[in-house]
């Protein structure tokens, strides 16, 4: 035995091997540089603060400290505060002809758990996962903890482009299809109700579970609601859900609705992760959601981000030379931007932050290169005189750089 002092140097930690594949998450790393005051920031995810009712969440902590704080303060079921998910499947009935039981829905710590828990219960090293192209940077994070073989599907103005899906689920079986068919992130789109029908008929006739990621359904701007895939492939869905964007993400509750099969695994590997989702925040957001007018709420939310998308677009056609084009969100929190070829987005980033204003390159979005010369910008965390200003100092910057 040697002395601490006399001890050789530590060599290096042994990981699992998993970790070296799991990129660290781009945001987070952006969002430190980012996160000054000086700065107009496009590039996080953030919802709108002014729209998280503060006030309505503190009466309902109140009341739930007030007479049922020791019940909400124990340990509960990993399913989740059975209230919560009456809550979640009637809203399912009402908003979206879904008919779900409560005993189908899973309460957990955001909608990102989710990703984490249908990776740990459905794949093995290498099994295929076909995602969106450009896909959710947090669902690539998730996913590749699980070391699978990614398959990416492009995205044109409809959805994902039919004859490249068909290819990734037929010819080789694939795990899983995730897709996110409502504003979609990063790229902003949504699927029309025709690709939606025509991704049901691709996957149909497969063994391929599909994730259908709905973060931002309830943020369409018409708030009208379009078809879920859930609906054509009802036994073959593992939907998800968040109150994130609509209530508070600090609060970290999603839900995933799951068949019966899939959910009694689900909830081994959540009781094995966590023992059950926040319970105080399930019982405040149950008591929230029984005393507010959430459907004005939303409504709220929906329209904000309507004049802030709005906002964003208008300035990208007044600032924008030609040959950048650049996607309209029907809903959601972001839009995508293609850039000319000359115009590499690491140079944009680097140059629009010295402009006080910070974009978020396009390359983490994709699992297979690309990405180069493409920029996701959030429109719904800077109000309209931010959203002006800070589209006026990036047009300079690619104007310059495409001169
Ligand atoms: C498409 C998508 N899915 C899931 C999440 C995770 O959100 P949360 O864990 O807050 O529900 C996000 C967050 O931005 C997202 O954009």
């Amino acid at each position: 035995m040697t002395t601490k002092q006399n001890k050789e140097p530590r060599k290096s930690t042994p990981f699992a091997r998993r970790m070296q594949a799991t990129p660290k998450s781009f945001i987070r790393e952006i969002l430190k540089v980012t996160e000054k005051p000086e700065i107009i920031s496009f590039a996080g995810g953030l919802p709108n603060p002014e729209l998280i009712d503060t006030a309505g969440l503190a009466e309902a902590a109140a009341q739930v400290f007030c007479s049922e704080g020791k019940a909400a303060l124990q340990y509960a079921t990993t399913e989740g505060y059975l209230p919560l998910r009456q809550f979640i499947a009637d809203r399912y009935r009402k908003r979206l002809g879904l008919d779900l039981s409560p005993e189908e829905i899973l309460i957990t710590n955001g909608s990102q758990q989710c990703l984490d828990l249908v990776g740990k219960v459905l794949l093995d090293p290498g099994d295929r996962v076909v995602i969106e192209r450009p896909g959710y940077l947090g669902a690539i994070q998730v996913f590749s903890l699980y070391e699978p073989v990614f398959v990416p599907v492009g995205l044109d103005a409809e959805g994902p482009e039919p004859a490249a899906l068909e290819m990734a689920v037929s010819r080789t079986p694939a795990k899983i299809f995730y897709g996110i068919p409502n504003s979609q992130n990063p790229s902003g789109i949504t699927y029309s109700e025709k690709r939606r029908r025509d991704c049901a008929g691709i996957l149909e006739d497969t063994r391929t579970m599909v994730v259908e990621d709905d973060a931002y359904g309830e943020l369409q701007f018409t708030g009208k609601a379009l078809t879920p895939l859930k609906k054509y492939l009802p036994d073959q869905i593992l939907l998800t859900g968040s109150f994130s964007k609509i209530m508070a993400p600090g609060m970290r509750l999603g839900w995933i609705c799951a068949p019966h099969e899939v959910m009694e695994q689900l909830v081994v590997a959540k009781q094995a992760s966590d023992l059950h989702s926040n319970y105080l925040s399930q019982r405040i957001a149950a008591r929230y959601l029984e005393a507010a007018d959430i459907d004005a709420h939303v409504a709220r939310i929906r329209e904000a981000y309507h004049r802030q998308a709005g906002c964003m677009i208008a300035a990208l056609h007044e600032e924008m030379p030609d040959g950048v084009h650049w996607t309209q969100p029907e809903g959601g929190m972001f839009v995508w931007i293609d850039l000319p070829r000359g115009c590499p987005a690491m140079e944009v980033f680097n140059r629009a932050l010295e402009q006080r204003v910070a974009v978020l390159p396009g390359i983490p979005f994709y699992t297979d290169g690309g990405g180069d010369n493409a920029l996701r910008l959030n429109f719904s965390n800077s109000n309209p005189e931010q959203i002006s200003e800070g589209i006026r100092r990036l047009g300079t910057v690619v104007r310059t750089l495409c001169a």
